[in-house]
């Protein structure tokens, strides 16, 4: 069987075109522009079958990422495996936040709460050569996959720390300029999760308890006294979790507190800040909306609390 054959078969058996392309191009080692020009070229045995078991589980359900191993971020090939999330493209806007919080800051300590696959931390690494960068996850296995990405893009001075939420980084590694979080904001009873890619991705990475907001609660709470002065907290959150994130923020001491809309105008990040003098708290402000907090995404909107 040719190539070509394979391919058209598979695409018959209901696989996207672009998919089957992928697939096979994993199959055979080949890059999918190599296989357009060889696909009268007669298929090697060995890929005809590596071939059909990806295309069955890919029938089955299982993210491409996973199959193929990889998922651009930031315009960036990150490494994946089952031990981590999919990188999302809505965690992009996490990343342009971020960017835009410390962009006046000169090298800038920054800390990656959850890191999974290393797509926060690594993107801020080489966005910023001159940051500090700390990564950390409860999964020694995430944190495997964060070291091989920062390894293979060129951001090996990125620290990695193994352990629950800030306990990773009690014992000096405080005094942060920002802390960045993509915590498990699902609650664990929620439907979605028995659907789609939800099905095969580490329930640690999805779930952190009944109510959903049981990570973002611990991640909130503990970032004033972990932060510097004037240092901002921003966490990815459910599109409802929007102003409990805000809510937790204030009563935490946190000001400055906006919450940015992805490109869907769903609320998605929520940033907050300390006060520039340490311990002091100050009443929840307006941040200036035309300054250097904001990203330069279009369509990206935002919410200012107590305007
Ligand atoms: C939603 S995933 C985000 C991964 C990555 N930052 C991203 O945006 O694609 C959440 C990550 O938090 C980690 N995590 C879950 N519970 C944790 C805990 N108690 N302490 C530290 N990390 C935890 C999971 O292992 C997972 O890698």
């Amino acid at each position: 069987m040719t190539l070509d054959q394979l391919l058209a078969q598979a695409i018959r058996q209901r696989l996207p075109r672009l998919e089957a392309r992928m697939l096979l191009a994993c199959a055979t080692g080949r890059s999918p522009e190599w296989l357009v020009a060889h696909g009268p070229d007669e298929a090697q045995e060995d890929a005809v079958e590596r071939f059909s078991l990806l295309a069955e589980r890919r029938a089955a359900g299982e993210p491409m990422a996973y199959l193929a191993g990889i998922r651009e971020f930031f315009s960036r090939p990150f490494r994946v495996t089952p031990a981590v999330l999919v990188p999302r493209p809505e965690t992009e806007l996490l990343v342009e936040v971020a960017l835009a919080l410390v962009r006046q800051v000169p090298a800038p300590r920054l800390l990656d709460l959850g890191t999974g696959s290393g797509v926060l931390a690594v993107t801020l690494a080489l966005e910023r050569p001159d940051a500090e960068v700390t990564a950390t996850d409860v999964s020694s296995e995430a944190l495997a996959v964060a070291g091989a990405n920062a390894a293979s893009l060129g951001a090996e001075r990125v620290r990695l720390r193994l352990g629950d939420w800030w306990q990773a980084v009690d014992g000096g590694d405080n005094g942060f300029h920002l802390v960045v979080s993509n915590p498990p904001y699902i609650a664990a009873h929620d439907l979605h999760l028995a659907e789609g890619d939800l099905r095969f991705e580490p329930p640690g990475a999805l779930q952190a308890g009944p109510r959903g907001d049981e990570a973002l609660r611990q991640i909130i709470a503990g970032a004033p006294a972990r932060l510097r002065p004037d240092g901002w907290l921003a966490v990815e959150h459910g599109h409802e979790q929007g102003g409990g994130c805000r809510e937790m923020m204030d009563q935490h001491g946190l000001i400055g507190i906006a919450t940015h809309r992805d490109l869907e105008h769903r609320e998605r990040v929520t940033v907050g800040r300390t006060s520039k003098r340490p311990r002091q708290r100050e009443r929840t402000e307006n941040i200036n909306v035309s300054s250097a907090n904001l990203p330069s995404t279009a369509g990206l909107g935002i919410l200012i609390v107590n305007p």
